[in-house]
């Protein structure tokens, strides 16, 4: 298999509003990410994949962008991002951006002119239709709740908009936007920027006749199958990768919601003439997805392995995986898969980290998920401040689809926010994030689950986290060996094996708080395999053996 550095670098995640505030105005700021990058470094990481820092109205959280080549201003100044830029280069540790090119602000400057007229030169940069009798041109819903289309007083028309009204898609069948939005991503690279991560740029290429698509819980119909995928996403791709990606040594990779592991090696293919990698979802849907979020659905272990173990061997030799458990649209995964109870939290979070970092791809760590960060209490919807959760209650509730009390558990189970607490530095006030009141609340658990106590304690899920990354960097078979998963239908056991050469390596966790007995490859006991990791103390390799409470272990041979 062929080598490159972005198979063999660990991504972090940063969410600038919620991640260091530097001058107590209650939000996280660029300069507040310059004073943490050490810790950064420390950790072991290799690349920052920032969340938007442009300008924007912040109508989802700087995902609605007002101007591609400014900063906004609660980040900071466009000096602020240099200084970020250049520190963080100083360090060794490179930055990815966040390209959110599927839709724009109805802020940005393109919209306000393309709705002024039809004969606007700006008007193909979006998509425009005639109503259907007086209604919206199709009968798609949005993501954020109600139909995908808003009707323009000034022309008569509706414009789509897959997200809020106030995120229009573009028009990227309009050679225009293309080269537009090629000219900004240089204008970034040349800045000295290492990468991208390609929000929903599955969807950018709709297909023309707009159909009605099939009508789901909510009463709107389905826009994914004439959107996800669509017929020139591959084309464009290549084009921006020709005139943009090929001509820099980047990082890339897109969100590709919808996306097939067919599908997935025409993006990410070995050949590379669209993407490195991208971000899959079959593993965040084993629980109900995004089609079918609000609920309690518990995961089903055998499932979660099919769906991972599917994209590990497919993608191999072919295409290139990314791996990930959270990120700003996820709940906390301690609180999902794992137990955020006191006495499971940290052995849980760790079982999960060694789960995902043995295996092959490019792990990506979302802030806080290195210190076992958990789902936040939410106790009222007052709490809330993320445009789907609080449009998603409405909607349900309103239309009677779920009843309120129901829909408050889901929301607070399953909502974006949980993800979107602050990070928690210390136990001083407010986790030590900010000196004023933060934009959204801190979750309580900070006086105990903070990064100055896990830095300071051996054992802790932070050294953990530092022990996975630096065994990636020590042992190749991490990186690039073949995977095989043992024991596909065991219900509680998720265990597998690495090959590179003759070097092989066992990884095998338990992802339950009952014990479960296990019997190892004989190879490994017989060979004296060497322990790499564990998150109990006093671990040996035997032909029959208890697993303990989510215990997890990684032997190599
Ligand atoms: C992506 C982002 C999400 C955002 C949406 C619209 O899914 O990750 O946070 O709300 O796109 O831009
Ligand atoms: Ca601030």
């Amino acid at each position: 298999m062929e080598k490159a550095w972005w198979k063999e670098c660990v991504v972090y995640q940063i969410y600038p509003r919620s991640f260091c505030d530097s001058n107590g105005d209650g939000v996280g700021d660029l300069n507040g990410i310059t004073g943490k990058l050490g810790y950064l470094k420390d950790l072991g990481v290799d690349v920052i994949w920032l969340s938007p820092v442009y300008q924007s109205p912040n109508d989802d959280n700087g995902y609605d962008i007002s101007d591609y080549q400014a900063i906004m201003e609660e980040f900071g100044t466009m000096e602020d991002f240099d200084r970020m830029l250049y520190t963080a280069h100083e360090q060794g540790l490179k930055i990815m951006m966040d390209l959110v090119v599927n839709h724009t602000s109805d802020e940005h400057v393109w919209f306000r002119r393309s709705r002024k007229s039809r004969e606007n030169p700006y008007r193909d940069y979006y998509i425009w239709r005639d109503g259907r009798e007086g209604k919206e041109p199709n009968n798609w819903g949005s993501c954020f709740g109600g139909s995908a289309w808003q009707y323009d007083g000034a022309t008569d028309m509706y414009y789509l908009h897959l997200f809020s009204r106030k995120q229009p898609d573009l028009n990227w069948d309009n050679p225009k936007v293309r080269k537009e939005v090629f000219e900004m991503m240089t204008w970034w690279c040349e800045k000295g920027i290492d990468g991208f991560r390609m929000d929903v740029i599955s969807l950018i290429s709709k297909q023309p006749q707009l159909p009605d698509g099939p009508v789901g819980e909510g009463g709107y119909g389905d826009f994914s199958p004439y959107v996800a995928n669509g017929p020139h996403v591959h084309e464009y791709l290549q084009e921006m990768n020709e005139s943009v990606l090929s001509k820099y040594d980047l990082i890339t990779v897109g969100e590709c919601s919808g996306v097939t592991v067919e599908e997935a090696k025409k993006y990410a293919a070995s050949s590379n003439k669209e993407l490195n990698m991208v971000f899959q979802f079959e593993h965040m849907d084993v629980d109900g997805g995004e089609g079918f979020k609000w609920n309690h659905k518990k995961m089903h272990l055998p499932e979660l392995k099919a769906v991972l173990s599917k994209w590990q061997v497919s993608l191999q030799g072919k295409a290139w995986n990314s791996l990930y458990w959270c990120n700003h649209d996820q709940p906390r995964i301690v609180s999902r898969l794992g137990d955020d109870r006191e006495e499971y939290r940290e052995l849980s979070a760790k079982m999960l980290g060694t789960c995902l970092h043995m295996m092959q791809g490019t792990p990506y760590i979302y802030q806080g998920e290195e210190l076992g960060m958990t789902n936040y209490p939410f106790s009222s919807m007052e709490d809330f401040r993320d445009i789907e959760s609080i449009h998603a209650y409405q909607e349900y509730t309103e239309k009677g689809i779920v009843k309120p009390d129901d829909m408050f558990d889901y929301v607070r189970y399953k909502s974006r926010d949980n993800s979107r607490t602050p990070m928690q530095w210390d136990d001083t006030d407010n986790g030590g994030f900010t000196s004023g009141t933060p934009w959204i609340g801190v979750n309580p658990n900070y006086k105990t689950v903070n990064v100055k106590e896990q830095r300071n304690r051996a054992d802790s899920v932070f050294h953990y986290y530092q022990k996975l990354i630096s065994l990636r960097k020590q042992y190749e078979i991490i990186v690039y060996g073949t995977y095989e998963l043992l024991l596909p239908d065991h219900e509680r056991l998720y265990a597998y094996t690495r090959a590179l050469g003759d070097q092989k390596l066992l990884t095998v966790c338990n992802f339950s708080e009952e014990r479960q007995n296990y019997e190892p490859p004989k190879e490994f006991v017989e060979g004296q395999a060497k322990r790499l990791i564990s998150n109990y103390e006093q671990v040996s390799l035997e032909i029959q053996m208890t697993l303990r409470p989510y215990e997890a272990m990684v032997y190599w041979l």
